[in-house]
């Protein structure tokens, strides 16, 4: 009697995704790529026709950040971060990550506009990205340093598009929102929230519900951020990415850490891999510029800002 309750309990929480058709319609659980090994990032070009871009795409990403090249540009508006305070969706151990898919709801849950932005987008998942090390876990590099983890809110133009699937492929399909994890406190709590569930999750394709997540409490207070045109890091590795980054972390702990590095790459029936590693190596920039609205000192304020010094700052620029 005992155990059958437990059974009960465990399927209320634990949802395998062969039962949960919605779910399967919006990930893709065919895809046979890994962060290492023989169909690692290197490789990804090559696994089929269309991910070619991965390995000759001009505009990849991540990159490493180099703040003596950044570009002040006084155009640049604040950014505009529209959210319900508690967010319903299904947190899911894709193999590849740890994804946060939000309820796919009419109106959106979770909006980005403004800053570099010309259109409206509307979050569609929110993947958290690691590495074994606690040096070594975001994607993006900021003068060649890495933080603890990577957060990255996704989300698609609703001005233009119907779905992710659509935008993704697109002309300013997507943009995504990259906030830096370090360890230290205060300890953000909805990421402490997301370990906890994901605990649960420990396989690849198993996923569970979370009613009410206060995404709030993921996103540092700053309207300060860089900016630049990047491309998916993860297969296709499309090249219809505004990235936008803020210039400071959240908070998480090193136990945090520890419980996301002891998820599997692989079901249960097999637990081979540890999923410890989910970031892709920085690509190179290339001509791209990196935007910023942070106006470093020395540099003149707001006010004074002409165009010859709005050139000056990156000679690359110059005409
Ligand atoms: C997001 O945008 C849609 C479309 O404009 C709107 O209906 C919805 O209320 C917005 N959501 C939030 C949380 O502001
Ligand atoms: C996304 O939109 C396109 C174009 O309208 C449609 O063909 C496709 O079935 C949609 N995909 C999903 C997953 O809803």
């Amino acid at each position: 009697m005992f155990s059958l309750k437990l059974a009960v309990v465990f399927v209320l929480f634990v949802v395998e995704t062969s039962s949960n058709q919605a779910l399967d319609e919006r990930i893709s659980w065919k895809e046979w790529w890994a962060y290492e090994g023989p169909s690692g990032p290197t490789r990804w070009g090559g696994i089929e026709d269309s991910w070619k871009i991965c390995t000759k795409g001009m505009y990849q990403s991540p990159i490493n950040i180099l703040p003596e090249k950044l570009l002040f540009d006084p155009n640049l508006m604040r950014l505009n971060l529209d959210t319900r305070k508690q967010i319903p969706g299904n947190l899911i151990n894709t193999g590849h990550d740890l994804t946060f898919l939000l309820d796919d709801v009419m109106s959106g849950l979770f909006n980005i506009s403004d800053g570099p932005l010309m259109y409206n987008y509307q979050v569609n998942e929110i993947k958290i990205h690691y590495g074994r090390d606690d040096e070594r876990g975001s994607e993006h590099m900021v003068d060649g340093a890495t933080f603890a983890a990577e957060i990255q809110f996704i989300a698609y133009n609703i001005d233009l598009y119907k779905n992710i699937s659509e935008a993704r492929i697109q002309p300013y399909g997507t943009t995504i929102l990259a906030v830096f994890a370090e360890i230290g406190l205060p300890e953000s709590s909805t990421f402490q929230t997301l370990v906890n569930y994901a605990t649960r999750i420990r396989y690849k394709g198993q996923s569970i519900r979370i009613e009410a997540l206060n995404i709030k409490d993921l996103l540092p207070r700053s309207n300060y951020y860089v900016t630049y045109e990047g491309s998916f890091t993860q297969p296709g590795c499309q090249e219809t990415v505004t990235w936008i980054i803020p210039n400071k972390p959240i908070y998480i702990s090193k136990a945090n850490l520890i419980s996301l590095r002891n998820l599997y790459q692989s079901s249960s029936d097999l637990p081979v891999f540890k999923l410890d590693n989910s970031r892709r190596s920085v690509m190179p920039l290339n001509n791209r510029v990196v935007k910023t609205n942070i106006n470093y000192p020395g540099r003149g304020d707001l006010c004074s800002m002409s165009k010859e010094t709005f050139y000056e700052v990156n000679p690359a620029m110059r005409i």
